[in-house]
């Protein structure tokens, strides 16, 4: 699977594990960013980044870090079509996607030891989004329809 990668500096650790866990277990995976732990950046580009990457079909999901994984996930709601969300353990992590459809996960670097982050991660790429949960994700979907139109 092609998986969209980024993060702001203080989650440039943990995307750098996870991109490196990720092509270790086969995947394909598209860096945005950013490329250094020490020089500041702002997250909302790049939560943005890879909201857009998946929503264009650049990526079939994405991951994006900051120090806690609040600002890269405000940032990729904003996208239409993206549901990021804020995860920290495999429960959440399995939740996220089969309640969800959770298509960014996001996580903070400066909270989140690196095996509870690739365990996080395993959870929920091998979860499984539930149809049962359609019609709820439909109603997400027609909220980013209604509110574009509510903005012109
Ligand atoms: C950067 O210092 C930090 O504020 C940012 O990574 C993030 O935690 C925001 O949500």
């Amino acid at each position: 699977m092609r998986i969209a990668l980024g993060s702001d500096h203080a989650g440039y650790d943990l995307k750098t594990l996870l991109k490196s866990t990720l092509v270790a277990w086969g995947h394909d995976v598209l860096d945005l960013g950013t490329t250094s732990a020490t020089e500041p950046v702002d997250y909302p580009d790049f939560g943005a980044a890879v909201g857009r990457a998946v929503v264009s079909g650049d990526a079939e999901l994405g991951v994006a870090c900051c120090g806690t994984g609040i600002g890269v996930a405000m940032a990729a709601n904003k996208v239409p079509g993206v549901r990021a969300a804020v995860v920290h353990d495999v429960t959440t992590g399995h939740l996220a996607r089969e309640h969800n459809h959770a298509n960014v996960l996001c996580m903070g670097g400066r909270l989140l030891g690196s095996v509870e982050a690739i365990e996080s991660l395993e959870a929920w790429l091998n979860a499984k989004p539930q149809a049962r949960h359609e019609v709820r994700i439909e109603k997400l979907r027609k909220l980013d329809i209604e509110l574009a139109n509510e903005e012109k």
